[in-house]
């Protein structure tokens, strides 16, 4: 297996990059909404602290997977016998990940940098956190948020109805192999 993609299948480095994503992606989740339905602002700018990092590692790694896919590699072929209407399904919800994911993090940066939140979380200053729902990009990261969970939740429904019920182990495309 190399490190670009084959027409049966896809290579190391976007095996390493979805997996890798899926994994933060999972960290992003638990501790947004661990910070929003956090009182305590110290314990709420901690919380920030771990999340913030983690969605420059995932936007890092969406603009390394764009410009994999746009200068290095090329798509797998449709899986065989699959209709159409789900192979353009599947094709909207992957650019559909990437338009979100770069919409959380520009509205995650407005909200950061309208309140000036910075120095709260990562400068150590004592001061209080502000109501991030006094800032417009709030409303776009908590609706887009549950968006795209439920995106995540049709994507890997899509992905286990493959794998369990036509059994045609797409799964298989996506993990490594010698
Ligand atoms: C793919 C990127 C991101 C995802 C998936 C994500 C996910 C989340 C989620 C699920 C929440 C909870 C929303 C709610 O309960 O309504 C949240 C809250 C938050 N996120 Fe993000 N986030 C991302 C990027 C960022 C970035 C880049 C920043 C800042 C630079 C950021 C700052 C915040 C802040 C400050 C909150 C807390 C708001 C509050 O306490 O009211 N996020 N995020």
């Amino acid at each position: 297996m190399g490190l670009k993609s084959s027409s049966e299948r896809y290579g190391t480095m976007i095996v390493a990059m979805h997996w890798l994503t899926a994994l933060l992606m999972i960290g992003l989740f638990a501790t947004g909404f661990r910070a929003a339905n956090t009182a305590d602002p110290a314990a709420k700018a901690a919380i920030l602290r771990i999340h913030v990092p983690i969605a420059v590692a995932v936007i890092t790694l969406t603009l390394l997977r764009i410009g994999w896919w746009w200068g290095v590699d090329r798509k797998p072929g449709p899986i065989a016998g699959s209709p159409r209407w789900q192979e353009h399904t599947a094709r909207a919800i992957h650019i559909l990940f990437y338009v979100f994911i770069i919409g959380m993090t520009a509205s995650g940066i407005g909200m950061i940098a309208l309140s000036g939140a910075a120095p709260i979380i990562f400068g150590g200053e004592g001061a209080l956190l502000p109501d991030f729902w006094k800032y417009p990009p709030r409303v776009p990261h908590g609706f887009g948020a549950r968006l795209l969970l439920a995106f995540i939740a049709l994507h890997a429904s899509a992905a286990l109805y493959h794998q369990f019920i036509r059994r045609d182990h797409l799964l298989r495309r996506m993990w490594f192999s010698r």
